[in-house]
């Protein structure tokens, strides 16, 4: 499968089969975040990677906002926690010249770098962000200087013949600026 294909293929996985993920394989898409491009290189990316069942509730039940429904993910064998991890030194100083906090950008890649990686090998992911981030730092245990930012689900999709249709997208047109050639010059 292309990357293209991968892309196209991918679609936010909210029914799971029980069946355990292998360590192996959770360990394949961790690598995949690993080798993520990031600011500086800083790699501010943490992932805390949650199996046991108790655990898993605790999280879901304690851990995620009111007003979603969410109970599905009680299904997916695997929580993945992505953190952040600021530098204190580069990334204050990056965001006091520039305004731009880059440690958000970069969990951002490495969490889709699993995703995708997730999606070549046939496994379901959903990304998470209606979290508390305090108190899932403190259900798994994380030390102050890392944020929890989103949870991601992993396990065996419940209906990989039969996936979600496409949510839809904006069209390029909507997204996209083109300068033109010639500075100055328009169309
Ligand atoms: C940062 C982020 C946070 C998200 N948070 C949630 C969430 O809390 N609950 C949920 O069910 N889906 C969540 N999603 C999934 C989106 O709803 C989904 O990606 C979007 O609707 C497009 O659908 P698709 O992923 O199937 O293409 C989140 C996605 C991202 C990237």
């Amino acid at each position: 499968m292309s990357v293209a294909d991968i892309i196209r293929r991918r679609r936010s996985c909210r029914a799971y089969l029980e069946d355990p993920v292998s360590r192996e394989a959770v360990e394949r898409v961790l690598e995949a975040a690993r080798l993520a491009p990031s600011a500086c290189n800083q790699q501010p990316w943490r992932f805390a990677v949650v199996t046991d069942v108790a655990w898993r509730r605790e999280i879901i039940e304690h851990g995620f906002r009111m007003g979603i429904p969410m109970r599905w993910a009680l299904k997916a064998p695997v929580l993945i926690v992505v953190g952040m991890k600021r530098s204190l030194i580069v990334h204050r100083a990056a965001v006091k010249l520039t305004k731009i906090d880059y440690p958000w950008i970069d969990i951002g890649i490495a969490g889709e770098h699993l995703v995708l990686q997730a999606e070549e090998m046939g496994l379901g992911t959903c990304w998470i962000g209606w979290v508390k981030p305090r108190r899932v730092r403190s259900i798994i245990g994380w030390p102050k200087d890392i944020r929890p930012a989103a949870v991601i689900t992993l396990g065996w999709p419940e209906n990989p013949d039969d996936p979600p249709g496409p949510r839809p997208r904006k069209e390029l047109e909507e997204i996209v600026t083109w300068l033109p050639t010639e500075p100055g010059k328009s169309g």
